[in-house]
């Protein structure tokens, strides 16, 4: 979603806001920009398309100084257009203002929700307006505030926004300052050193400044940071007299990864994300030598024993983590969990029960819903939180008390692969640990269930050698324009990521049901047209779900059944099968997802879609 850079420094530093974008850029973008302070005047180059050719258009405009922006945008208000497209700059109020050069350069990630009578009122005082952005508004009212000095500016336009922003803006006037601010999107400050001592940074993300600096401030909502050279200062308001204060804010070393991973062998990165996966369940479990709850931070055992319910908030696959999660919680830990998708518990009016121990997933950490739906939560009275999450540095596990970081490595393509199967490992210690501090663990179960984690990447490493198998299938898929995925129990949210997954990079139309619901509706759609993907492991419940597969063959639909190699499911006309190893108890759901993901995958090469980048689509949902 949305990327900031901008910084100021002594050298040209249109190299590393590009450089920043770059490192951005798998998070989903439809537009791109940078503007700088040069030769007294603000200039800018903007582009619908990639980063690189953003970079070429600046080079050949001759774009180059030391303070500047940069941004990717991913459309909310305004279609995808060069018009559209950060930075915005603000011309003063005026009808022939804007052949007058540009005051105020300004970059905006997040919603601005009051930006329509923000507008009429900038309209009023002679403000014209070239884009259809809620961004624009802020630029415009930067400069209406402007006199002399941009922080004071800044601060006061600030607090007439309502919504959430991070901003990063520059003046005319003011060539060796950049200010930025947040409130609901994330920004950090970075501190130059070695090459770029002197020079300060901000970026929506660290990882941005990967390579410039490992020295980060993570802005607090509400902050106001003044980047000059060689010198900052973070001012946020004080509560009891409403003005601006300076405040200080630890300098951490973050060794942000570089989001620029290279491809290798694979053809995207969604197929090596899907092939890493030994590698990051092992790497996730590396620290584990036995269950304790304090493999989730300090203090956990206490907060273990006085919880008597789990909520968990997450949203798209991460929220089917969690319903796979509801039944190992609720099975193995006896502890009655609910699970809500972020952006509707937020808004929802619940029951709060301060016992409950609220359970956010993220991949990114970053995901604006659940964020949101954490501080909601805690608003409520439920202090007792936890996050799995796989970046350390996230906004989600500085807010959560305690957390289990998954060890993943960047994770590029949108589609969530390696996050969700190492999520279901942290989700399984919950379980264990919750399970043994509530007295339903035995030593023995306990030895049993690391034994089966510890031979997960063998496991998984074996499901992903039936990729030939799925290829044969993709190609039969890739015609289809509709599908539907059935599972049972445990498997019911891994049949709903298998769709998820097919819809979102094959762009073919997929719905997933509990297999028992067929006859209360869906089966009207069965005909020889619609595959049926059915998750058959060898569980309790495989009876019943050959019954249900029995619906599908009568009505002419055709069965692709991922079976386990026990179950006795035997290929015939209409039904086929590629066949799992044996049964692997508990954890079954997590080999299971993986035949599912390397269908999407193959099926959306077979379509030639762009399966890192699907339409529409971010990989971090920072806004609302
Ligand atoms: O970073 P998060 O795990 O919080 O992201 C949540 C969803 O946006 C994410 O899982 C999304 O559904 C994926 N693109 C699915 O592949």
């Amino acid at each position: 979603m949305c990327g900031i850079v901008g910084a100021v420094s002594q050298k040209d530093i249109v190299p590393i806001l590009i450089e920043g974008l770059k490192r951005l850029e798998y998070r989903g973008y439809d537009s791109c920009g940078v503007a700088v302070h040069q030769d007294g005047m603000l200039r800018r180059a903007r582009s619908t398309s990639r980063v690189a050719e953003l970079q070429a258009l600046a080079a050949q405009d001759g774009v180059a100084a030391g303070t500047g922006i940069a941004h990717t945008r991913w459309a909310t208000h305004g279609a995808p257009a060069v018009h559209n497209a950060h930075p915005h700059f603000s011309h003063g109020p005026g009808a022939e203002a804007h052949r007058q050069p540009g005051r105020v350069a300004l970059v905006h990630n997040g919603i601005i929700e009051n930006h329509d009578e923000l507008r009429a009122e900038l309209k009023g005082r002679g403000y014209v307006f070239h884009s259809q952005t809620d961004t624009e508004v802020i630029a415009h009212l930067v400069d209406f505030h402007y006199h002399g000095d941009l922080l004071e500016a800044v601060q006061t336009a600030v607090g007439q926004l309502r919504g959430a922003y991070a901003i990063a803006v520059f003046h005319k006037d003011e060539p060796h300052r950049v200010i930025g601010a947040r409130e609901g999107s994330p920004m950090v400050l970075g501190v130059g050193r070695d090459e770029y001592a002197g020079a300060n940074f901000v970026a929506s993300d660290a990882m941005a400044l990967a390579g410039v600096t490992d020295q980060i401030v993570y802005l607090e909502e509400g902050d106001v940071v003044d980047l000059q050279l060689g010198r900052y200062w973070i001012s946020r308001k004080d509560a009891a007299t409403g003005r601006f204060v300076n405040v200080e804010r630890e300098v951490k070393t973050v060794h942000a990864h570089s989001g620029a991973a290279e491809l290798g062998p694979y053809r995207h990165y969604m197929q090596k994300e899907i092939f890493e996966q030994p590698v990051a369940i092992a790497n996730t479990l590396d620290a584990v030598t036995g269950i304790s709850p304090e493999l989730f931070g300090d203090g956990a055992y206490r907060v273990f024993k006085e919880v008597d319910s789990v909520l968990i908030l997450a949203c798209g696959t991460s929220y089917y983590a969690g319903s796979t999660a509801k039944y190992w919680l609720e099975s193995i830990a006896k502890i009655p969990t609910s699970v809500e998708i972020a952006s509707e518990y937020r808004y929802r009016e619940s029951v709060p029960n301060p016992r409950t121990l609220v359970v956010t997933i993220s991949q990114s950490g970053e995901t604006a819903d659940t964020l949101a739906a954490l501080k909601h939560a805690r608003s409520l009275g439920m202090l007792h939180t936890l996050t799995v999450c796989n970046v350390s540095t996230s906004a989600m596990v500085r807010e959560c008390a305690l957390a289990y970081i998954t060890r993943a490595g960047a994770e590029i393509g949108v589609a969530s692969t390696k996050a969700f199967t190492t999520q279901l490992v942290g989700l399984f210690l919950l379980t264990l640990a919750l399970a043994q501090t509530r007295g339903h663990l035995t030593d023995e179960q306990e030895a049993e269930h690391l034994k089966a984690l510890r031979h997960l990447p063998v496991a998984v490493q074996a499901v992903l050698a039936l990729e030939p198998q799925v290829i044969a299938w993709s190609e039969e898929f890739a015609r289809k324009e509709n599908a539907l995925f059935l599972g049972r129990g445990l498997h019911y949210p891994i049949a709903l990521e298998g769709a998820l997954k097919l819809k979102e990079i094959s762009y073919i139309h997929a719905e997933a049901y509990p297999a028992g619901e067929l006859k209360h509706g869906p089966l009207a759609l069965v005909t020889a047209q619609m595959p049926v993907v059915t998750v058959a492991p060898n569980d309790t419940l495989l009876e019943k779900l050959k019954s249900n597969m029995q619906e599908v063959r009568a009505r002419g639909g055709e069965l692709f059944v991922f079976a386990d190699g026990d179950t006795r499911i035997e290929s015939e006309p209409g039904l086929h099968v590629i066949r799992l190893p044996e049964h692997y108890g508990a954890l079954s759901p997590i080999l299971h997802t993986v035949p599912l993901q390397l269908l999407a995958y193959h099926t959306a090469c077979a379509r030639g879609t762009d399966v890192d980048k699907p339409r529409n689509l971010a990989k971090s949902v920072t806004v609302e």
